[in-house]
C-alpha cells in the first residue's frame, strides 16, 4: 500500500501505529521500503552519520537534494520526507522556495522543518504552496548551540507547556505530522492525545502515534554516539568490520579471489598470447 500524508492522518484516526526510519541512499531505501516501513525520512542527520560532521548544521540544500533523489529512486510505497537544512527556512520566501526544491528536484513527498511558534508562518506558507509539512519539536538538533548539547527537553512545567503550545500551533498551521524528539514520555502522551495529526517519537516513549530511528543507530553502524532511546536490532557494524577484516586477510594471503570468482578463456587462445 502506498503511504501518503493522508494515510498517516488516517492511521492516527484508526489507532494504527506508524513506523519510520531514516535513509540517505538508494540501496538502503529499497531495503527499508521492502520491509513495510510507512515512512522514510531523509534526515539532515546525514551530516553526522554519512558525511562525518559533528552536528547537522553544515548540511546544505544541495546535500539534501542529492540524497533525497537517491532515496526516492529506491522507494515504491513509503512516504519520503526530506529535511529542510539549517538556515534554509529563516524567512517565508526561502522556506517556500527551498521546500519546493526538495519536492521538484529531490522527489520528496513532504518536507520536515524544526521549531514551533517561531516557524509557524513558514509552515503555513509551505502548506499553502501545496507542500505537506512535518513539524519537529522538543530536542531540535539545529538548535544545538542554543540548547548547549543534545539534552532532553520539556522537563520543567514552563518548558512542557511551551512544547504543547508549539505542537498545537504546528497543527493549526497545517502540518500533517510532528516529530517529538527527546521529551519525557508522559509529555509526549499528552501531546499525542491533544492532536488529530500523528506524533512520531524519537526518544519520546510509546505514547506517540509512531516511531522513528536513525537506521545506522538501530543496527549499530554508527559508533560515535549511542543515545539512550536507541534499541539495537542487529550489530551490522561488527558484521561489516569482521567482513572487511576477513577480506583484508584473504587478499593479503592470496585466498581471494578463488576459482569460482574468476572468468575463463579458452586455453588455445591464451596459449597464443604467450
Ligand atoms: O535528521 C534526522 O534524522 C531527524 C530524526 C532524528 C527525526 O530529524
Amino acid at each position: 500500500m502506498k503511504n501518503t500524508t493522508a494515510s498517516f492522518v488516517e492511521m492516527k484516526r484508526t489507532g494504527e501505529r506508524i513506523s519510520m526510519l531514516t535513509a540517505y541512499d538508494y540501496s538502503t531505501a529499497r531495503l527499508i521500503d521492502e520491509s513495510n516501513i510507512n515512512g522514510i525520512l531523509v534526515g539532515d542527520s546525514l551530516g553526522m552519520v554519512c558525511l562525518g560532521y559533528e552536528n547537522t548544521l553544515s548540511v546544505t540544500m544541495e546535500d539534501m537534494i542529492h540524497h533525497t533523489r537517491a532515496v526516492a529512486r529506491g522507494v515504491k510505497n513509503a512516504l519520503v520526507v526530506s529535511d529542510m537544512p539549517f538556515m534554509s527556512y529563516t524567512n517565508i520566501d526561502d522556506a517556500v522556495k527551498n521546500a519546493g526544491r526538495l519536492i521538484k528536484e529531490g522527489f520528496a513527498g513532504a518536507v520536515k522543518l524544526e521549531g514551533g511558534a517561531k516557524v509557524k508562518n513558514q509552515v503555513r506558507a509551505i502548506v499553502d504552496a501545496q507542500i505537506p509539512v512535518m513539524g519537529h519539536i522538543g530536542l531540535t538538533p539545529q538548535s544545538i548551540n542554543v540548547f548547549g548539547g543534545f539534552k532532553v527537553q520539556g522537563k520543567s512545567e514552563e518548558a512542557a507547556r511551551s512544547i504543547i503550545e508549539d505542537a498545537k500551533l504546528l497543527q493549526e498551521a497545517g502540518a500533517f505530522a510532528i516529530v517529538l524528539e527527546c521529551i519525557p514520555s508522559d509529555l509526549a502522551k499528552i501531546i499525542s492525545n491533544e492532536l488529530y495529526i500523528p506524533t512520531i517519537g524519537i526518544g519520546a516513549g510509546p505514547g506517540c502515534d509512531g516511531q522513528i530511528l536513525v537506521y545506522q543507530d538501530m543496527i549499530s553502524m554508527f559508533s560515535s554516539f549511542k543515545p539512550k532511546f536507541v534499541k539495537e536490532y542487529a550489530n551490522v557494524g561488527s558484521i561489516m568490520r569482521e567482513s572487511f577484516m576477513s577480506y583484508d586477510k584473504e587478499v593479503k594471503n592470496g585466498v581471494f579471489p578463488g576459482e569460482k570468482h574468476c572468468f575463463k578463456i579458452e586455453e588455445s587462445i591464451i596459449n597464443k598470447l604467450y
